[in-house]
């Protein structure tokens, strides 16, 4: 009977072990282990042994039955992770392939003039200030000694929106709300906006177009101040050789009042189609706050004094990268505004 034992495990161990999966597994578990299985079979015939050989014989049953049993669950388990080895390979990702390209945005080229032109002066201590674009008559004209019916009024054609309202003509009526604001006290700023004009469309005007202007009020605030700012102004947009020139000019809010010109940055000033054949290219408005305008905005013109410049953004932004028609800012063609990724930093 123990041979009889010893034999039947070592089948079931080799039937468990070339078994594949787990419907052979379970024929093996019910031929061998089952009811109707010689296992059972021999223990009811123990009933025919001897009183000592019975619990002898019933541990062997025991051990040969847990041997098997232990043999059959491990291989169980050993098919379930092949099982899972095999989907895992079947479902694999490669991850070694090159994903889709993502199409990154760059800054809009006037976005890059004012910020570059923000930075060089938030550098020399000035704040960045802003005013709505829908603006008081008075502030875009009367509070800068445009009063109304002054005739340089028809320098800047206007859209109104009522007598007292209308779209701002130009970013110069900040100065005038920053004067109020600052209540009295010195203060440099610099701000950047739309401005509206009555214009027809074509490769250099624009209805709407973007302006940045400075403002510096203080102390002993000089003509010779404005000059030195704007020449290091000149310089970091346009190249350390340029040279700057003013010309003497008119706005009523500035006394005196210059137009400032750059050395042409493609000849160098012998003359080309760049700066029409003059050697200077014109970029902004500019001069000594008028003490008028001081007055409104609450400064005592006999103790402060200030300088102010204005330019036109498309202008600079034309100059700088060579564009040829100012609607190309606004069309959003893609051909256009990518061709403005930043190669610095
Ligand atoms: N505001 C003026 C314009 O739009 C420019 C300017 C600004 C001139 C400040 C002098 C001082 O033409």
């Amino acid at each position: 009977m123990e041979q009889q034992l010893k034999q039947l495990e070592q089948e079931a161990l080799a039937k468990i072990e070339v078994a594949s999966n787990l419907k052979e597994l379970n024929e093996v578990r019910v031929a061998y282990l089952g009811k109707k299985g010689p296992i059972t079979d021999l223990l009811k015939g123990m009933g025919k042994l001897s009183p000592e050989e019975r619990p002898k014989m019933g541990a062997l049953v025991n051990t040969v039955r847990e041997n098997v049993t232990e043999k059959l669950e491990q291989k169980v388990a050993q098919l379930e992770e092949l099982a899972i080895q095999e989907q895992l390979e079947k479902e694999a990702i490669d991850v070694t392939l090159p994903g889709r390209p993502v199409r990154i945005g760059n800054r809009h080229p006037l976005t890059r003039v004012v910020e570059e032109i923000e930075d060089l002066f938030i550098a020399m201590g000035y704040e960045v200030a802003e005013g709505p674009e829908v603006e008081k008559d008075y502030f875009n004209f009367e509070a800068l000694n445009l009063p109304k019916g002054h005739p340089a009024r028809d320098m800047q054609d206007t859209f109104y929106i009522t007598e007292e309202t209308l779209l701002r003509t130009h970013t110069s009526p900040v100065q005038a709300r920053t004067m109020l604001e600052k209540n009295g006290e010195p203060f440099r700023i610099i701000c950047p906006g739309k401005v509206f004009r009555r214009d027809n469309d074509d490769a250099t005007h624009s209805h709407q177009f973007m302006q940045i202007e400075g403002l510096v009020v203080g102390e002993n605030i000089r003509m010779s101040d404005l000059k030195g700012t704007l020449n290091t102004m000149a310089k970091k947009m346009f190249g350390e050789e340029r040279e700057i020139r003013l010309r003497p000019s008119f706005f009523p809010f500035t006394e005196p009042s210059v137009e400032m010109d750059i050395s042409c940055f493609k000849c160098g000033g012998s003359g080309c189609n760049v700066c029409k054949h003059t050697g200077w290219i014109e970029i902004l408005g500019a001069g000594m706050v008028h003490p008028n305008v001081l007055e409104m905005g609450g400064y005592d013109p006999k103790k402060y004094s200030g300088f102010a410049f204005g330019m036109g953004v498309e202008r600079i932004a034309m100059l700088k990268y060579g564009v040829e028609d100012i609607r190309h800012f606004y069309t959003n063609d893609n051909r256009f505004v990518s061709q403005f990724h930043r190669t610095e930093g």
